[in-house]
Order: structure tokens, then C-alpha cells, then sequence
């Protein structure tokens, strides 16, 4: 099967001017598959997919399936939206960026002031500790460190409109006396990603009834909950991280590069990596800032390219060994166990959510991606959305289905528990038994070392 034909591209990057020396040219490129395409050498041609510019027509395959089926639950994954960098370079003033939320200034959103208006009347208090004390946006005219911006809630009203029409409006997903048990919510204690999930929430249910929101605090950036505790997950990590530094060592390129920067903003090389620059240079990338000069000269886009293009090689390589799988296997067992028992629930006729929504982070997402067998999955840009459909055969009830998108595109059949199904079936679905034994046993099988449920996989000895 060719993946490109299968996958051609469907629509285009707006043309933008733009300092950093980007030319209007490349911004004006046919986005590829975010799942199936591999991506390609083009370092600022990844880093625009990566930034996730909002007023693009957006690809949605979200809810498409024959007439006879029905949509019975959503499980919605969400990265947060465009945020402030994490990290500053040192010695350099930090990028101006404003983070308050004004509707005639882009990016534009025609729920955006409502918005506003609705989060000001928000009794954050009422959600589970501490997420009661975090703002519900964002009011500061420099942002704070991670913070969400205005490009990251537009994102995710989009996300959240795009949902509505297709789950709401089309397949009648909640009745419009919905109650609260009807979602579960759930977010990790940051401020972006609470945020984020209001976002879409309004974009999803506008105008929504806050005494029927109640937002779940999930400490853990793998959605663990009481499962977190697996040494063995944590001997992958390590092994990854020692991989990853061995090819950082040995791009000498690279290593240049932040010497210069180094030299430029007057601090030594090693500060300057554990200040993490491509975080702050992607963010300035991504809302049309030039980047920072000194006496010394300036970070050009020559430097970022060159970190851009060693972190697309970085993922390749990730994708290569198996390393990072072990640790996905295991750190995506717990959340991945916790949905698909939802979904037997449901399909066992029991209560449960019918939309269930976590606001979550990259290092949330890409474990899950890799677990599923996503290899060729791009890592997750802002406002990254990743969902599971629980569908029912009408003319069947007792068969339930399941499709998994990722932005939008059906990778059901690129995951490893349904490709088989794929070439034997020309239903456009895949059992819900599937994932299932995916997750309850084979997940296990391909971590290798005969272990057959997670606690046992987390304590194997001799790594
Ligand atoms: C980016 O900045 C340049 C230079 O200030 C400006 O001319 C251009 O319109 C900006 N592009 C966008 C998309 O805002
Ligand atoms: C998996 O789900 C089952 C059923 O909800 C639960 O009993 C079990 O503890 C879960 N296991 C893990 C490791 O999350």
C-alpha cells in the first residue's frame, strides 16, 4: 500500500510574509499527512506544521462511518495550544509576547470575546484541587512561562467547533439536556492545559452551564493515575535519554552551532543548552519574532535550522530503536487500560461518559502514539488532537467498533492491533475485541520477556 497515494495532501499553509528570513515560498506547502507521511528534511517546513498557525481549512475526518452505525462515545486526547516558552536565553530580553485575549487582533476567532466573557464568570473554585486556584485565561500583556496565548485558545475553540459540528450537530453525540456525568473531564495542574480544555469545551458546548463542568485533576503527565509506580519504564527512559545524547554528541554540526550562539549571547556553551533554545526560538518561529541579536551579532535562521533538522533526526532515530517503545508500552498502559474499559462499559450497556476529554501535554501524547504501533506519526504540534470513536452496528447491536484520528486523519488502520483486520475486511472499522486484546495482552507480547499483565512487565528484572 503507498502510504503518499493514499494520503495525498489535501490543503495548503496560508502564504505569510515573514521575518526570520522564512520566504513566503515555504510557507506556501501542501500540508502532508501529520500520521502517515514521514517527515521530510525540511526543517522550517516542520517547524510551521509544528506550530499549528490557525485559519487553515482544517482536515477532519472525525465521525465519518456507514449509515447503519452509531456514534456511542468520544475519548478526546488534547496537547495544549500555542504557549509561551518554558525556558528563556539567558542574556537576552524575553520574547513580547501578550497574552491577553482581544478579539480584533490575530489571530481572529468569532467566539473568541464570548469566550472571555463566559471563562470571567467561571467559578474556577468548583474544580478538584489545585486546579481551583489557576486562572481560566490568560490576562497577562507580557506572558508568564508557559503560558497559553491567543493562538493556542483559538486552536482549541476551532478544535472544539470543528467536534461540535460533526458529534453534536451531525451524529447527536449528547442530547441537548446533557448532564453532567455525561463528561468526564480531566487536565494535569497546569495553567495551559486547563485552559486549553475550556477552550475546546466552549467550542464544543458554547455557552455551557458551568454547574455541569467539573474538571478532574490528573498529577501525572502520563494520565497514571494509581498505576504510575513501573521501575522498568523508567529503565527505558533512561536508556532513551543515553541515546538521545549519544546523537547529540556526535552531531558536530550541532555542537558548532551552540558555540556561536554561545559566543553571541556572551554565556558558556553548556548554559546555553540547558536553556533549552529551540523552545524559545520555535515560539518566536511561530508568531513571526525576530530572533534575538546582541553586540556580538544575531541567532539567525541558520542556527535554528540546524537544531530543527538534529530534532527531526532525533525522532527518526526514536522511531528506530526500540527503546522508546518499551517506554511508551509501558507508559501508555495505564491510560489506554482505563479507556478501553470505558468503552466496554458502554458497550455493555453501562453508564459511563460519552465525552470524555483530557487536556494534556506532548509527553502525554507521543507514548500513546508510538503504543499504538504509529510509528511514521509526526511528534505532536500544538492543539494536537488524538480521539477514539466507540461506534455501534445498528443492524448488529452487540458489535462495537472503534476508529482512532489523529488531526483529524483516520490512522485506525495504520495502528498494529487493526491493520490486519484492514486487509481482511472491507468494513471501515475495526472491532472494538481488538483493542482490547491489544491492551489487555498483546502490549505485553511486544514488550517481550513473557510478561502478561503490566505489573509484572514493570517489575521484570534483568533490562
Ligand atoms: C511578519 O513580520 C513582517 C515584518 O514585520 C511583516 O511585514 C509581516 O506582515 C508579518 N507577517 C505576519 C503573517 O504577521
Ligand atoms: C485496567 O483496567 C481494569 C478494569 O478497569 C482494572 O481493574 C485494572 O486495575 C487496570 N490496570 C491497570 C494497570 O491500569
Amino acid at each position: 500500500m503507498n502510504l503518499h497515494l493514499l494520503w495525498k495532501a489535501v490543503h495548503l499553509i496560508p502564504v505569510l510574509a515573514t521575518k526570520n528570513g522564512v520566504t513566503s515560498k515555504s510557507r506556501k506547502r501542501i500540508m502532508p499527512d501529520p500520521a502517515t507521511e514521514p517527515p521530510v528534511m525540511d526543517p522550517v517546513y516542520e517547524a510551521l506544521l509544528y506550530c499549528n498557525i490557525p485559519g487553515v481549512a482544517e482536515r477532519s475526518m472525525e465521525g465519518h462511518a456507514p449509515h447503519h452505525f452509531k456514534l456511542v462515545s468520544a475519548h478526546v486526547f488534547i496537547r495544549h495550544g500555542d504557549r509561551y516558552p518554558l525556558y528563556a536565553i539567558p542574556k537576552t530580553k524575553r520574547p513580547e509576547i501578550d497574552c491577553t485575549l482581544v478579539a480584533n487582533r490575530k489571530p481572529y476567532h468569532s467566539k473568541l470575546e464570548a469566550f472571555v466573557n463566559h471563562m470571567s464568570k467561571g467559578p474556577g473554585a468548583a474544580f478538584e484541587s489545585p486546579l481551583h486556584s489557576l486562572p481560566l485565561y490568560s490576562s497577562h500583556q507580557l506572558c508568564e512561562m508557559g503560558e497559553l496565548t491567543q493562538t493556542g485558545v483559538v486552536q482549541h475553540l476551532q478544535n472544539g467547533q470543528l467536534l461540535r459540528d460533526i458529534y453534536l450537530k451531525k451524529h447527536k453525540l449528547l442530547p441537548s439536556d446533557w448532564a453532567a456525568e455525561q463528561l468526564h473531564l480531566e487536565t494535569t495542574g497546569k495553567s495551559r492545559t486547563l485552559q486549553s480544555g475550556l477552550a475546546l469545551l466552549y467550542g464544543f458546548l458554547p455557552d455551557f452551564d458551568w454547574k455541569k463542568v467539573y474538571f478532574r485533576h490528573q498529577p501525572s503527565a502520563l494520565f497514571c493515575s494509581g498505576n504510575c509506580y513501573c521501575p522498568l519504564r523508567n529503565q527505558y527512559l533512561e536508556k532513551e535519554q543515553r541515546r538521545q545524547y549519544l546523537l547529540r554528541l556526535n552531531n558536530r554540526q550541532l555542537e558548532r552551532t551552540y558555540e556561536e550562539m554561545a559566543r553571541i549571547v556572551d554565556i558558556p556553551t553548556k548554559q546555553l543548552r540547558a536553556a533549552n533554545p529551540i523552545d524559545s526560538l520555535l515560539c518566536l518561529f511561530c508568531h513571526n519574532v525576530s530572533f534575538p541579536c546582541t553586540k556580538n551579532g544575531c541567532i539567525t535562521m541558520d542556527h535554528f535550522k540546524v537544531i530543527k533538522t538534529h530534532q527531526i533526526e532525533d525522532e527518526r532515530e526514536r522511531q528506530e530503536k526500540k527503546l522508546y517503545l518499551g517506554y511508551a508500552l509501558l507508559g501508555a498502559h495505564p491510560i489506554l487500560n482505563q479507556t478501553v474499559s470505558r468503552m466496554q462499559h458502554t458497550a455493555e450497556g453501562k453508564k459511563e461518559a460519552l465525552f470524555t476529554l483530557y487536556s494534556a501535554h506532548d509527553v502525554t501524547l507521543a507514548p500513546i502514539l508510538s503504543a499504538l504501533g504509529l510509528t511514521g506519526a509526526r511528534f505532536p504540534r500544538f492543539a494536537a488532537r488524538l480521539v477514539f470513536e466507540l461506534w455501534q452496528d445498528r443492524e448488529k447491536p452487540r458489535e462495537h467498533s472503534i476508529r482512532i484520528l489523529y488531526d483529524g486523519v483516520d490512522i485506525t488502520f495504520y495502528t498494529s492491533f487493526c491493520q490486519d483486520h484492514h486487509r481482511r475486511s472491507p468494513k471501515p472499522m475495526c472491532p472494538l475485541e481488538n483493542l482490547v486484546r491489544f491492551i489487555k495482552k498483546d502490549m505485553f507480547v511486544a514488550l517481550g520477556g513473557g510478561s502478561t499483565n503490566y505489573y509484572e512487565a514493570c517489575h521484570r528484572e534483568g533490562f
